[in-house]
């Protein structure tokens, strides 16, 4: 279940891509520019003040060097079940668009690059494996920079912090509101497939019949209706849906060690996660970051489609 998604076109033409960072290659070349540019990148965001001009110049010599999957474009999976970072606002006119801060930052990014974006949109579980079969460039899917994924893509800085919840119904937040509580194997723990909330869920909760569920929003789905008692989400997340439906309950904090997220890159593209740590600094640095945040929350406690649309680009009605 894939839909390739053409969200803004806003190439500015790109000089002769040589090897993409996908197929059969080896990485892309680093030549010493890139690697002097990207030294320079990061070197500038740690000291900040310093040598600004010549990070200018060596970036535009970074963005020369990008290699993409797809001469000229951005290809990014997300998984759009994560409001406020991607979901499907419903416009005024019925139809689903997608939506989100990280789709947001996904459209600036493309454009700091020069790159037209294409948005691909699979599960969670599907954004790690487009990354490690380097199918996509990046991954933009409010994804943790979890040690575990170092094997197959390369991590970006990390552009927001969120936080981890147990999340629960009304009804059921004085039963099922510690470790303690639902760590029983009566009780049904529901948790992302491929995502860390899964591995939260394992360690905190081993002894729970925990279910693993391609979605956020079928998680959402089966708390409400009753069939699971508490679940794993992110914090941010399930604020976002609580605002549309009120008898979600956070019932505690989930301590997490690499807390924030960070863009997911194709392993080994050097230039290309130099670019995107640019990007994300200066997105974070002039205010823009925020005014997507802003929008995002905004737009995602309005009517959203909960699913993924079929291959037509419709919404689909049974999930
Ligand atoms: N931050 C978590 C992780 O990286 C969950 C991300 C899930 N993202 C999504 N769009 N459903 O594992």
């Amino acid at each position: 279940m894939k839909k390739k998604f053409l969200a803004l076109a806003l190439a500015a033409t790109m000089a002769a891509s040589m090897t993409a960072c996908g197929g059969s290659s080896a990485p892309a070349p680093a030549t010493e520019a890139t690697t002097v540019a990207a030294t320079e990148a990061k070197a500038s965001e740690e000291t900040t003040t310093e040598g600004a001009a010549e990070t200018e110049t060596e970036a535009v010599e970074a963005k020369a060097e990008i290699t993409t999957v797809t001469p000229g474009k951005l290809t990014v999976a997300t998984s759009p079940d994560f409001a406020p970072y991607e979901f499907y606002a419903i416009g005024e006119d019925g139809t689903p668009t997608l939506a989100g801060f990280d789709m947001e930052l996904a459209k600036y990014i493309a454009d700091y690059l020069g790159l037209e974006l294409e948005v691909v949109t699979v599960d969670f579980d599907g954004v790690l494996s487009e990354l490690q079969t380097k199918s996509v460039d990046l991954g933009m899917a409010g994804l943790s920079p979890d040690p575990k994924r170092e094997g197959i893509m390369d991590f970006s800085d990390l552009y927001y912090m969120g936080g981890q919840s147990l999340v629960t119904v009304k009804a059921n937040a004085d039963t099922f509101n510690t470790f303690e509580a639902i760590n029983k194997p009566e009780v049904s723990v529901g948790a992302q497939i491929g995502s860390i909330q899964m591995d939260l869920a394992t360690t905190n909760s081993p002894d729970a019949d925990i279910v693993a569920l391609p979605k956020v929003t079928d998680i959402i789905s089966e708390l409400l209706a009753g069939k699971m008692d508490a679940a794993y989400i992110e914090t941010d997340v399930a604020k976002s849906y609580q605002k549309n439906y009120p008898d979600l309950e956070i019932v505690m904090d989930v301590p997490y060690e690499m807390e924030g997220s960070s863009i997911g890159v194709c392993k080994g593209n050097e230039a290309l996660l130099a670019g995107v740590n640019e990007a994300i600094a200066k997105a974070l640095e002039d205010g823009t970051m925020e005014k997507f945040i802003a929008e995002a929350n905004e737009l995602a406690s309005g009517e959203k489609y909960e699913g993924l649309l079929d291959d037509a680009g419709n919404a689909q009605t049974a999930n």
